[in-house]
């Protein structure tokens, strides 16, 4: 029963349970460019345990540099909710077509919708990134509508294997779930890395030959995690999966430099969206069901900014979208092969 991982570790520190007060990413209708938050405000009184005196503020949610995407083309994976929808919202704020993607075809649909009801272009392709035909389909629609590819995000990713749409039930879902090796399932190692390693693979496989062929280059951005830079008590399979997304990083910024495709990845913490909320969920329903069992989740618990903020939030949307706009565009010209830890300094020590 050694089902303590990192899902428990950052449900922790999403606050699930734990009532952090941070909320999901606000709707995002379209505004001017909101001015950048101060970087920290003194809280009073002092926390009584001697952490969190500050508040780390959050950049707002609708932040976006003007212009910086104009006549470009992206595709997003996992477009429907989290830090794909976000990362889509500030890409057509900043002028891109977008070419969103996502299994949860409703969803999806819906938020490559409301982004052009705001006047901005973009398409959607609904399925499975780990299904070659859905891969291949986002290339065609970002070449038919908008006349080629200039940078994908490759976001959709899932930490077990319950598929993103299905609400909470682990008692039927239980072998899906994380499980340390001698507990874990074929089918939960399978699912998660048909998902987070074929499906990035396929992803790339299908954007690389576009982008060669139009011969202007291109920038990928795979998302990883902290868990592709280091290990995670309980959760083997996104771990070994995410170590994938930083092996395929690396040796397609290699194989890709003489076609001027940059290719990196960014690693997060525990940020604020349906993921963590569900793993939270999940961890919780694992306790319920095995009760405290000798795992080592408490090991580490929280990224350097989640500790030292007054309310131990973890990142938000927006912040994380802000890296990977960042480098997706040519302000990162000079930027390859990096594994950037987007994590709160959970990796510094
Ligand atoms: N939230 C975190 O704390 C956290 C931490 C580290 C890494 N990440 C990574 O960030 C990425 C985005 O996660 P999120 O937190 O926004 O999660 P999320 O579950 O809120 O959103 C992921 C989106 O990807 C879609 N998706 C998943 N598998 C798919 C598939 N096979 N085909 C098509 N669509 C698929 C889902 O339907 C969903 O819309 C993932 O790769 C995740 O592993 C998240």
């Amino acid at each position: 029963m050694i089902r303590r991982d990192i899902l428990k570790t950052i449900a922790a520190a999403a606050g699930a349970g734990g009532g952090l007060g941070v909320t999901q990413a606000a709707a995002q209708g379209d505004s001017p460019v909101p001015a950048l938050g101060d970087y920290a405000t003194p809280w009073d009184p002092p926390d009584p345990e001697g952490l969190g005196r500050m508040k780390v503020a959050p950049m707002p949610d609708d932040y976006f540099v003007p212009g910086r995407f104009a006549g470009k083309t992206v595709i997003v994976t996992g477009c429907a909710r989290g830090m794909g929808r976000g990362a889509a919202w500030r890409l057509a704020r900043e002028g891109a077509n977008v070419v969103g993607v996502d299994w949860l075809e409703e969803k999806g649909r819906e938020t490559m919708e409301e982004i052009a009801a705001a006047g901005h272009a973009t398409r959607f392709v609904a399925g499975d990134v780990a299904d070659d035909g859905t891969c291949a389909r986002m290339v065609e629609m970002s070449v038919e509508a908008f006349g080629g590819l200039d940078a994908a995000l490759n976001n959709a990713g899932v930490m077990d294997g319950v598929h993103s749409g299905e609400p909470i039930d682990y008692a039927a879902q239980k072998d899906l779930v994380f499980a340390s090796i001698h507990e874990a399932t074929e089918d939960y190692w399978d699912a998660v890395f048909r998902t987070n390693v074929k499906g990035v693979f396929l992803s790339m496989r299908h954007e690389l030959r576009q982008m060669m062929t139009q011969g202007r280059g291109g920038a990928i951005l795979n998302v990883g995690s902290i868990a592709g830079l280091t290990g995670l008590a309980g959760n083997p399979a996104y771990v070994a999966s995410k170590h994938a997304v930083t092996g395929i990083t690396r040796n397609a910024a290699v194989d890709y430099a003489p076609w001027a495709i940059r290719v990196n990845s960014v690693n997060m913490a525990a940020t604020d969206t349906p993921m963590i909320v569900r793993a939270g969920a999940l961890v919780a329903a694992q306790n319920a069901a095995a009760g405290p069992g000798p795992g080592m989740g408490r090991i580490k618990t929280t990224s350097i900014l989640a500790y030292a903020d007054q309310n131990h939030r973890p990142a938000t949307v927006a912040e994380q979208v802000s890296m990977m706009v960042y480098l997706l565009s040519p302000e990162a010209g000079n930027m390859t092969g990096a594994t950037i830890s987007t994590d709160g300094g959970w990796t510094a020590f």
